[in-house]
């Protein structure tokens, strides 16, 4: 089987993870849970054991808990995320230590299990020192409530702090063909630290695997509609990013969303992506990804067709918290 390190502290994971969020939330209105548990099932009986969750995606964690009955829980890595919120419809980011054990204690009990392998702070609270919410996230880990400490959308400064006062063990950030924002900063910064990145929506929140007919097929309450980049102005020009790697694929004779995924496995054996899917067919095309070659010239060519200026609009609505904006005050 394959497997990796994340991170130098020892948790050994599946080389792709499984993003579980589109099980129970924001992709449309929540799959029903037999079916999901039997992809959950599915996927930890093919080495797909790394699986990705938080407690703002809606009752996902209880379908987790559900699903890892019956010896799976052992045989599973599980990462869920604190920290974000929302008050009277709108997000607000939390990382104060009474929060972070409060919420912790939460996910434990939805998840049905005495301790969380790998727990990120979704969103980095701006208005707490970094290294007041790692001191909570430490007793934590010496309480063995917790396992290993990730972060999620944090800057190469932020990651610096937070790894002097507790190792992280994995940040995860957006990566795919049109999501490089990372490339400069971040993916050095945790290279040098010994710290793993796990790309979140490596299919570009799925835009790889269908273009535009992605977004002319989202149910109602898709959030993805809200997406930047799926507005039509948008979306008209993006669709030719799309079409471009689609003739690539036929040529490569592989489906647009697995050469996408290919790119990113491509950036190293220490990236571990979390291609989220809620279809036992899907898993089984992302698990075959892994086996495909990309030369350089090839790596290339897709970069050029994705390239910063052949792609319009941010990749979050919310771009005040990603990594950009997640500098901390001064520990005082
Ligand atoms: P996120 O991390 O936000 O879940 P992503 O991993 O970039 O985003 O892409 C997820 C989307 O790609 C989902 O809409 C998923 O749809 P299904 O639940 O219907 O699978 C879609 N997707 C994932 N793998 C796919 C595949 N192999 N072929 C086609 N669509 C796929």
């Amino acid at each position: 089987v394959w497997r990796i390190m994340l991170g130098s502290q020892g948790l050994r994971v599946s080389t792709q993870g499984l993003g579980c969020m589109g099980m129970s939330a924001n992709y449309g209105p929540p799959k029903p849970e037999p079916d999901m548990i039997a992809l959950i099932h599915h996927a930890i009986n093919r080495g797909v054991t790394f699986l990705d969750t938080s407690d703002a995606y809606g009752s996902n964690e209880v379908l987790l808990g559900k699903a890892l009955k019956g010896g799976m829980r052992e045989k599973a890595q599980l990462a869920t995320k604190f920290g974000i919120t929302l008050v009277d419809g709108k997000m607000e980011v939390r990382g104060d230590p009474a929060y972070v054990r409060a919420a912790c204690e939460a996910s434990l009990k939805r998840l049905d299990t005495d301790c969380i392998d790998l727990y990120y702070a979704h969103r980095i609270d701006t208005r707490v020192p970094i290294e007041v919410t790692m001191g909570e996230l430490k007793k934590l880990v010496e309480e063995g409530k917790i396992k290993y400490v990730g972060l999620s959308e944090a800057s190469a400064s932020t990651i610096g702090r937070a790894h002097a006062v507790h190792p992280i063990t994995a940040v995860q950030v957006e990566w795919s063909l049109w999501a490089r924002d990372l490339e400069e900063e971040i993916v050095p910064t945790c290279r040098e630290l010994g710290i793993r990145v796990v790309p979140y929506s490596p299919l570009g929140r799925g835009f790889f695997t269908s273009g535009s007919k992605l977004v002319e097929n989202m149910s109602e309450n898709d959030f993805r509609k809200k997406l930047p980049r799926f507005q039509p102005e948008n979306l008209e020009h993006n669709k030719n990013v799309f079409e471009r790697v689609s003739e690539m694929a036929a040529r490569k004779g592989c489906t647009p969303s697995q050469l996408a995924l290919a790119w990113v496995h491509h950036q190293g054996s220490d990236v571990c992506p979390i291609p989220g899917t809620t279809k036992i067919e899907n898993l089984n095309k992302n698990i075959e990804a892994l086996s495909i070659k990309l030369t350089r010239e090839e790596m290339a060519e897709l970069e050029s067709y994705a390239s910063a200026d052949a792609v319009k609009g941010d990749r979050h609505v919310y771009m005040t918290t990603t990594w950009m904006n997640s500098e901390t005050p001064p520990l005082s």
